[in-house]
């Protein structure tokens, strides 16, 4: 049975709950990354959200009038009511350079217009992946994304207490990203990390000789 992700979304309405909390995060980084990530020529900053929701993180911070940030972002979210929910959000916030794709961000092809791209959101995606989709993700990362360009990605601690985000952290070091920061708040579960890319590893494949990355379990 998949997972309600229409329901799971509803905690953020919940001020004390665990999203909520990981919601200030993923935004206070958002708010660093548009300000420290490279851009082109003319200002412009491209911003990829994989597997997107609600896009409660990313539209609330682009529609914040304080900062004018000039970002063209691309959301992929493969459910319909939730992808719809982000067109709504976006068109509300007169947010004109925002996309919403009802689309499987699984698939690499998905991102093309966008690439290369100077922010990555992953987030809510490493928890429902396998361990092998996750190295898959990584190490694809530096091929979406241009030198300096930086991803922002969360990890939830498990039941047993094992951190699974020291292997996301090692993972994304392997593929030629430094940390940037890590927020790991006491009593708490959220990991938030925020990394960002050196050098485009040797390896590095053009898009389009990438094809699928992840199955959500
Ligand atoms: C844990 S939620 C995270 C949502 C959002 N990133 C956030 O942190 O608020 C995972 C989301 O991934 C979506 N999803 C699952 N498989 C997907 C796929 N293959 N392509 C795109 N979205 C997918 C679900 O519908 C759900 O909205």
């Amino acid at each position: 049975m998949t997972k309600n992700w229409a329901q799971w979304h509803e905690d953020y309405d919940n001020p004390n709950s665990w999203l909520a909390q990981r919601l200030e995060i993923v935004q206070r980084d958002l708010r660093r990354a548009l300000v420290h990530a490279p851009c082109d020529p003319d200002g412009t900053r491209r911003l990829i959200s994989i597997c997107a929701g609600e896009g409660r993180d990313v539209l609330p911070v682009l529609a914040d009038d304080d900062h004018g940030y000039a970002v063209r972002a691309l959301l992929v979210e493969l459910d319909q009511n939730l992808s719809q929910r982000a067109r709504t959000t976006a068109a509300t916030l007169g947010l004109s350079n925002v996309e919403v794709a009802t689309a499987d961000a699984g698939e690499v092809e998905v991102y093309r217009s966008v690439t290369p791209a100077h922010v990555i959101m992953a987030c809510g995606v490493f928890g429902n992946i396998s361990s092998d989709d996750i190295q898959r993700t990584i190490a694809t990362l530096p091929v979406l994304l241009t030198v300096g360009g930086i991803v922002i990605w969360t990890r939830g601690l498990l039941d047993n207490g094992y951190d699974p985000s020291l292997e996301v952290r090692r993972c994304l070091e392997k593929h030629g990203f430094a940390e940037l920061s890590f927020s790991s708040p006491a009593g708490s579960r959220n990991r938030v990390g925020m990394h960002q890319l050196s050098a485009h590893p040797a390896y590095a494949a053009p898009v389009h000789s990438c094809t699928r990355i992840f199955d959500f379990l």
